[in-house]
């Protein structure tokens, strides 16, 4: 638990992948590596956005590059560079720190071979490394099928009669499963690479009655499907023979792929989406690539299935406008109906457009396809109306000609409904304009429609909070506890104002130091940051919060030394007078506690003669006296 850095890097390269660690945290700037996620807008001398860690709907994170850090100030989640990128993509502390090191292009140094083979861990056991490893060899593979004269040619005539790009294979990884049971499986053969995580990644299957595998894929033009940072999870394979069932074979979900919380293309689409404040979601993998080829690169789609609020928590963090883009016929009536749902409420302008007000191509890669497509395609998204506007439109159809009981009965049930999705939640500004439009479609006055919602907050019907995927504490994190709302003890005070300024642990007396040791706080975490800090201290470093952060590895630890530093911050302005001011009225406070405490066994003793003083049937509100 308490693993810090220094036990991690110890051995003989020890020093020299520590300077390997500093040299990635220096290179990696936080507002450039958070702001690949999340939008930030400068707020002063920091940058604010939506928290990627909670169901948030106002900007509450807060990224500071004069400390490198980033804070939460609702869930209190925060951390360095290390951190955010652990927790967002749910990597491991190696996987982040490789994977910092290769965007700012530093070479690492080897870490020791550990004897008894190249996977860690040596067991049989398949990582999410292994599981990842062999998704990008697939796609390797795959790629370069189509390029092989003979295994590719029928993909490639495929490719070529779609008028998909050379520069669009590129960009997007196509690639071609070959026609044969074995391609893949020979390949994972001849490079001895471990059959077991293909198996699990859903690219071989084993057979029923022996124990060989077969190629999930055969015969089929592979789109890989990646995560925001572009590394193969999943696959779709479409069929090249119009005889093949189904039209499309998808990877099986997995650890790594979760098909509720994944836009396909969103990788390539991100810059963009952020760029231009606005994300197309499309229906298929062809549409994607079309919207791409034509130059419109904020376009990503669902895999097949609905939008999810996991889907537009990604999309929210991003952007403030999605589009949705339908091909145009009652499944598209369906999905904005669904839409209502898992975006009422949320910061984030939805629009629903439709191909079919002003074409009859059947989707966006037939359309792209024909002259002037784009210009009608652009007329598709101009004429995109709000989610709500749709909704409300299609209630005012219903509501052409009918009587006042059936009108009022709508109402009352249209009311009903947007309560249940949160009205009550929704920021009253943009609540109000959700009433005056309900109150115009309805031809009814304002005060009507809210004397028809129930006073009272509304009971929240969605599960809040976590997404079920995507970026959030990963699984080993515990749970934090309230360290950044919660009213602190004097001892909390102490190690919050020695985060912000290190000189402080070495300004106490040793008879003080006491009161700062583990177990003098409400919750564990607490003592084992108490216990970093302590050791940096001791061994003459000041133990900062630049200092804990760089040598604590576990995750809620640092969370906790950012939440308590930020609250001492605020409380003391970042004033250098204050926070003396502040540190020795705690120290005061601190030493009178531990004067006057009451033992633990004192306390139990109380209780105890409580309980037998209830039982012997005395008043409950008269505390008997200790003898
Ligand atoms: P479409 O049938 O519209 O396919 O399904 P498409 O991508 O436009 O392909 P083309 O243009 O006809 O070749 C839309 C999406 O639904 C999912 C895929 O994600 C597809 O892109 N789908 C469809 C499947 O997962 N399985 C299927 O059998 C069909
Ligand atoms: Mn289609």
């Amino acid at each position: 638990m308490g693993e810090t850095v220094r036990e991690i890097w110890s051995g003989e390269n020890g020093p020299r992948e520590r300077g390997d660690l500093e040299k990635v945290r220096d290179a990696s700037d936080i507002v450039r590596i958070v702001g690949q996620h999340v939008a930030l807008k400068p707020r002063g001398r920091e940058f604010v956005g939506l928290c990627p860690f909670h169901d948030d709907h106002s900007p509450s994170m807060n990224v500071i590059p004069a400390k490198q850090i980033f804070h939460c100030f609702v869930c209190g989640t925060g951390g360095d560079v290390f951190s955010f990128v652990q927790k967002f993509h749910r990597m491991e502390f190696r996987e982040a720190l490789k994977f910092l090191a290769e965007q700012a292009g530093i070479e690492l140094t080897p870490p020791r071979q550990t004897a008894g083979g190249a996977t860690a861990g040596g067991g049989s056991e398949i990582s999410r490394q292994d599981l990842l490893k062999a998704s990008g060899a697939a796609a390797e593979f795959f790629r370069a099928v189509l390029k092989r004269d003979d295994l590719g040619a029928a993909a490639r005539a495929v490719i070529e009669r779609r008028g998909i790009s050379s520069e669009m294979c590129e960009r997007f990884m196509i690639g071609a499963a070959p026609d044969r049971w074995d391609g893949l499986l020979l390949t994972v053969r001849s490079k001895q690479l471990l059959p077991q995580a293909f198996v699990e990644a859903g690219l071989l299957k084993k057979r029923e009655q022996s124990d060989g595998l077969y190629d999930t894929f055969r015969n089929r033009l592979m789109f890989p499907i990646t995560d925001q940072l572009g590394r193969v999870i999943a696959f779709g394979g479409r069929r090249i023979n119009d005889e093949d069932e189904p039209k499309y074979v998808n990877s099986p979900e997995t650890r790594l792929y979760k098909k509720s919380g994944t836009l396909y293309a969103l990788h390539q689409a991100a810059k963009e989406i952020q760029r231009a404040g606005r994300a197309i979601v499309t229906e298929g993998y062809t549409d994607v690539i079309a919207c791409h080829q034509a130059g419109i690169t904020n376009a990503v789609a669902t895999l097949g299935t609905a939008l999810t609020r996991d889907h537009a928590a990604v999309l929210r963090r991003m952007c403030d406008t999605v589009v949705l883009l339908f091909d145009g016929d009652q499944a598209g009536e369906k999905a904005a109906e669904r839409a209502v749902e898992v975006f009422f409420g949320e910061a984030i302008d939805v629009r629903i457009a439709t191909l079919k007000s002003v074409t009859d191509a059947k989707d966006p890669d037939e359309l792209l396809k024909r002259d002037g497509g784009r210009e009608l395609f652009q007329q598709a998204i101009d004429q995109s109306v709000d989610l709500l506007e749709f909704r409300f439109a299609r209630l005012r159809s219903r509501l052409e000609g009918a009587g006042i009981a059936a009108l009022s009965r709508a109402i009352d049930e249209e009311v009903a409904r947007l309560v249940e999705l949160g009205l009550k939640d929704v920021p009253p500004i943009r609540q109000k304009l959700i009433i005056r439009r309900l109150a115009e479609v309805s031809r009814v006055d304002e005060a009507t429609i809210q004397r028809a919602i129930p006073a009272g907050r509304s009971a929240p019907v969605r599960a809040s909070g976590q997404s079920q995927y995507g970026p959030g504490p990963s699984d080993d994190t515990e749970r934090l506890p309230p360290i950044h709302t919660a009213p602190l003890t004097p001892a909390e005070h102490l190690l919050g104002c020695i985060l912000c300024d290190g000189a402080l642990f070495h300004a106490m007396e040793a008879s003080e130091r006491d009161l700062i040791a583990p177990g003098a706080y409400r919750w564990s975490l607490l003592s084992r940051l108490a216990e970093t800090i302590a050791g940096l201290g001791e061994s003459g470093s000041r133990p900062d919060l630049a200092a804990v952060l760089a040598e604590a590895r576990d995750l809620t630890t640092k969370d906790a030394a950012v939440s308590l530093a930020s609250r001492i911050d605020v409380e003391t302005d970042r004033d250098r007078e204050r926070l003396n001011r502040h540190w020795r009225e705690c120290l005061r406070r601190a030493t009178l506690e531990r004067a006057t405490t009451v033992s633990q066994e004192e306390l139990a003793q109380r209780i105890e003669l409580r309980r037998t003083h209830i039982a012997a049937g005395g008043d409950r509100k008269v505390l008997p006296r200790p003898r």
